[in-house]
């Protein structure tokens, strides 16, 4: 079959490529540069031209492809309003070109907010609705076009997908540390995140796309958490380590300043089971945990671009 996928150059987009190919599928993926277009070329991939900013080349990809992989994000988390925004636009072309054709839709979403003081299920449903929500309420809006002839699945990553070369909030966090001196958590630390190895995630991903090609799933939700919960003190500990730095508590209102806008996801407590996802999809982490990983010097020099 052939896929769509938005992101393909990116650090999960990467991993998920090569899992779509092994599986048979052939890959047009997004590409908005020279740059993206060769990585996804070397990676055995077509190129669709195009960006987040131009409806049109989203529409075309959407309307060529059996199903669609939209994991493309404007990662600006200093104007995160308008990149939900443009999350909100993006997805809701995609969708009105699968209408009607029962092709899969599946995009990356998150974990944040699904159920406070509890383990997150995929039964959860987000809370975010509307156009000015986090993510421009994109998991809602998508959810919702399975009454319209669409397949769409929310892809819920958790909040570290994590290996060497990652540039996401763990290697954030770490840059923080090395800039600051302390590996900080907030409060006590206790609140939990989830975590997936990078190629858990994109082995995940394939196995996703194939289910939602061969018919509508029952529970339109997918949660890559290969770990449900880690206090972030733990994490701040093995950060500590790795950077050889001490590891000290932030108070909560200092967290903004310490973190930047990393700090209210930080903060947050948002642990979640696959419990749902191993059973339905077969699938079992095997990747190495977040601990391994910062262990190993995952994030003894990561370069942070986002
Ligand atoms: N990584 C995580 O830990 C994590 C956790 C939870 C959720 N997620 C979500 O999972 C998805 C994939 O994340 P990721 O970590 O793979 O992101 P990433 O490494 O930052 O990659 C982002 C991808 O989006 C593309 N992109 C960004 N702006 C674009 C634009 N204006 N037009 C076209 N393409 C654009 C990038 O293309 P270029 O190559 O041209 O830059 C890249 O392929 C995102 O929705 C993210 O929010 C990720």
């Amino acid at each position: 079959m052939r896929i769509f996928v938005t992101g393909a150059s990116g650090w999960i987009g990467s991993a998920a490529v090569p899992e779509l190919l092994a599986a048979g599928h052939e890959v047009a993926g997004l590409a908005r540069s020279d740059t993206s277009a060769d990585a996804l070329l070397a990676a055995g991939a077509r190129v669709h031209r195009g960006s987040l900013d131009d409806l049109d080349s989203l529409r075309s990809g959407a309307e060529e492809a059996d199903g669609v992989l939209h994991l493309a994000f404007k990662h600006d988390f200093d104007a995160y309003a308008s990149s939900g925004l443009a999350e909100r636009a993006a997805v809701e072309t995609m969708l009105g070109a699968l209408e009607g054709t029962d092709k899969p839709f599946l995009f990356a979403s998150g974990l944040a907010l699904l159920a406070a003081g509890r383990i997150a299920t995929e039964r959860d449903a987000s809370p975010f609705s509307g156009p000015e929500s986090p993510r421009g309420g994109a998991e809602q809006l998508a959810l919702s076009a399975a009454d319209r002839g669409v397949r769409p699945v929310a892809l819920r990553f958790a909040p570290t997908v994590h290996g060497a070369g990652d540039h996401g909030f763990t290697a954030v966090l770490a840059d923080i540390a090395r800039r600051t001196g302390v590996a900080g958590y907030v409060g006590d630390g206790s609140n939990r995140w989830p975590a997936v190895h990078r190629s858990d995630a994109g082995r995940l991903i394939a196995l996703a796309m194939d289910e939602a090609l061969a018919g509508a799933p029952a529970l339109p939700v997918v949660h890559a958490v290969a770990e449900e919960g880690l206090p972030t003190r733990a994490i701040a500990a093995a950060l500590g380590e790795a950077l050889g730095v001490p590891t000290a508590s932030i108070p909560a209102e200092e967290a903004a300043d310490h973190f930047g806008w990393l700090g209210a996801f930080f903060s947050a407590d948002i642990p979640a089971s696959s419990a749902l996802t191993r059973e339905r999809l077969g699938w079992t982490p095997s990747g190495p945990t977040l601990f391994e990983d910062i262990a190993a010097g995952a994030y003894s020099a990561a370069p942070v671009s986002r």
